[in-house]
């Protein structure tokens, strides 16, 4: 069990060999998420513990133990292998959340594959560039999305081998295809787990950059050791806590907490595939009885949306612990949390690259509405001049800096050394994000320090969006920007001017919506597309988004004298 103390104690005798000892894992040992997050747990004789509640729509729930979970990721390992998958090369799971999705995350990584986990609900052009990216040997999918892969298999020459875990084989697979049902399948007992190390590939994750394609951000199996250790200090699981962590593996709070430091820490955790409802929710959160609650801003928010009255008709006594990450966490949902649930939610902060928490409000410690609260233990955090990139006095705006070399950090983008190195400056690792630090060491979130769009949690690049609209005929130009939406605290807004001879109406609006939809993940749609008859620009016809946002917000639009020049 983890030593319980204060934040300041942890602080000053911390050392990351705490999490390495509680794990039994000492430097040169193989390391294998796989099997700390089922064979340990297994041998810690709780192989017969509920590791998996699922609920899927129409009241369908499916339970795994630990020794389940066990055995089906060793089947499901065994079967790729079979299919001569190698160490190192690229799965990807384009999976619903479905149990398969959890185990199959568990397999890849026990075979000492790479997982890369995608959104279900990506196009095929989403998909086809990330597994292009990746040049990935295998896809793990269901017979819905089989679609969308056989649309771009042609265009993958990596791609080998592509799973299907429900079919039902009425309908004939093709080439390429096979089928593999996991429930179904004969269990593993004893499995080879491949030996890999600390600095051995585990995770592929890809998030949106400023320019240019998405970012394959890769992890190692020795990210573990914060992942394990912020799920116990942060999300304070313990022993028999019942957890519910609503994120997609698709996203890396969906890994790292999804799967990785929940099953680490060997407590039940509950998954449902029903889509958003403030009712279902509660009714999730009674039912399971569930202690511990990891969300996001954008679902509190639709929570408060849907009111108060709607809570009193469920019984959520059993939450002891509520935690959110991904976007600003506004004081107002704080407030209303505690007011509401008893409990406040403790805001987290981090990143796709930085693999586990790094700023947050711990338990038992006084929550400031609206901060994101203080470093982890182990984490040297600055905030930075943006121009010499030292360290700047309290109560100053400036860029947030993380010193390198806390366990979970992103080893590179996928082929991409130069982007990596340039997240690198004066001995700092820069998220990108502005920030403050207040007397009490609490850090206050002011924004991004790119364009990027933060939507409900999701990051979207207004580039990307941008590449998609100017394929379209009649797009001479566009700018895309966020503007502000109480639920996603931002939305995609595009700004567009039309070539000669094309009309600025309705028709011509969702024309263009549904020419782009079919290249963009549904979370990077616009939510408006405003003609305009021209863009502000500088001298040398760069595009000037941030006119365009301060806009939107009803901001100052600042200095301008830039605006036509460089
Ligand atoms: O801008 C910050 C915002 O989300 C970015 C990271 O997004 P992603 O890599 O998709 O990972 C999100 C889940 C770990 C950050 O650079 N962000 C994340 N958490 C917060 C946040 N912004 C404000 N407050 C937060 N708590």
């Amino acid at each position: 069990m983890h030593i319980i103390g204060n934040y300041e104690e942890r602080l000053s005798n911390f050392n990351w060999n705490i999490s390495e000892k509680e794990l039994g894992y000492k430097p040169g040992d193989n390391i294998n998420i796989g099997w700390y997050c089922s064979d340990r747990i297994c041998n810690m004789g709780k192989g017969d513990k509920l590791a998996l509640i699922w609920e899927g729509l129409g009241g369908k729930e499916k339970r795994y133990t630990y020794n389940d979970i066990r055995q089906y990721s060793n089947s499901i390992g065994n079967f790729l292998q079979g299919l001569g998958v190698k160490p190192e090369e690229r799965v990807c799971l384009f999976l619903d959340r479905i149990p398969e999705l959890y185990i199959g995350f568990l397999g890849i990584l026990k075979i000492g594959a790479i997982a890369q986990p995608l959104f279900s609900a990506f196009g095929e052009e989403s998909l086809h560039v990330r597994l292009e990216n990746a040049e990935t040997t295998a896809i793990i999918t269901q017979k819905k999305h089989l679609g969308k892969v056989r649309r771009i298999v042609a265009n993958l020459p990596h791609l080998r081998n592509i799973i299907v875990v429900d079919d039902n084989a009425k309908s004939p697979l093709q080439d390429m295809e096979v089928a593999f049902n996991m429930d179904e399948s004969e269990r593993i007992d004893k499995f080879e787990i491949y030996p890999t190390k600390a600095e051995s590939p585990s995770v592929l994750h890809y998030t949106s950059g400023t320019t240019g394609m998405p970012k394959g951000v890769k992890h190692v199996h020795y990210s573990l050791i914060s992942q394990y250790l912020t799920a116990q200090w942060v999300l304070d699981l313990k022993e028999n806590d019942i957890y519910w962590c609503t994120a997609d593996p698709g996203w890396v709070t969906g890994t790292s907490y999804g799967i990785i430091g929940a099953w680490a820490s060997g407590v039940t955790q509950c998954v449902n595939d029903i889509g958003f409802s403030a009712d279902a929710w509660y009714r999730f959160i009674e039912k399971h009885k569930i202690s511990v609650w990891y969300s996001a801003p954008t679902a509190i928010r639709s929570l408060m949306k849907a009111g108060e009255k709607v809570v009193m008709n469920y019984d959520l006594s059993s939450l002891r612990h509520l935690a959110s990450v991904g976007e600003p966490l506004n004081a107002e949902a704080v407030i209303w949390s505690e007011k509401v649930f008893g409990l406040p939610f403790h805001d987290s902060y981090w990143q796709t690259e930085t693999g586990s928490i790094m700023i947050s409000n711990y338990p038992g410690m006084r929550i400031k509405p609206g901060s994101m609260g203080k470093p982890f233990p182990g984490i040297e955090a600055a905030i930075l001049n943006q121009n010499t990139y030292e360290p700047i006095p309290v109560g100053q705006a400036g860029l947030i800096g993380f010193r390198p070399g806390w366990p979970s950090m992103m080893r590179m983008y996928w082929n991409n050394e130069e982007t990596y190195k340039a997240k690198f400056v004066n001995g700092w690792y820069i998220p990108g994000d502005r920030a403050y630090i207040d007397q009490d060491g609490y850090f206050w979130f002011i924004g991004r320090d790119d364009d990027i769009i933060n939507t409900g949690g999701h990051l979207v690049s207004p580039f990307e969006v941008e590449s998609a609209l100017i394929e379209h005929p009649a797009v001479a130009e566009s700018a895309v920007v966020s503007k502000p939406d109480f639920v996603n605290m931002e939305v995609v807004k595009a700004f567009v001017t039309l070539k000669t001879g094309y009309t600025a109406d309705e028709e011509m609006e969702l024309q263009i919506m549904n020419f782009i939809r079919k290249k963009l993940s549904p979370l990077a749609m616009p939510q408006e597309i405003e003609f305009v008859n021209g863009l502000p620009k500088t001298r040398s016809g760069k595009i000037m988004r941030r006119i365009l946002k301060a806009q939107e917000w009803g901001e100052e639009i600042g200095d301008t004298s830039s605006l036509e020049d460089d």
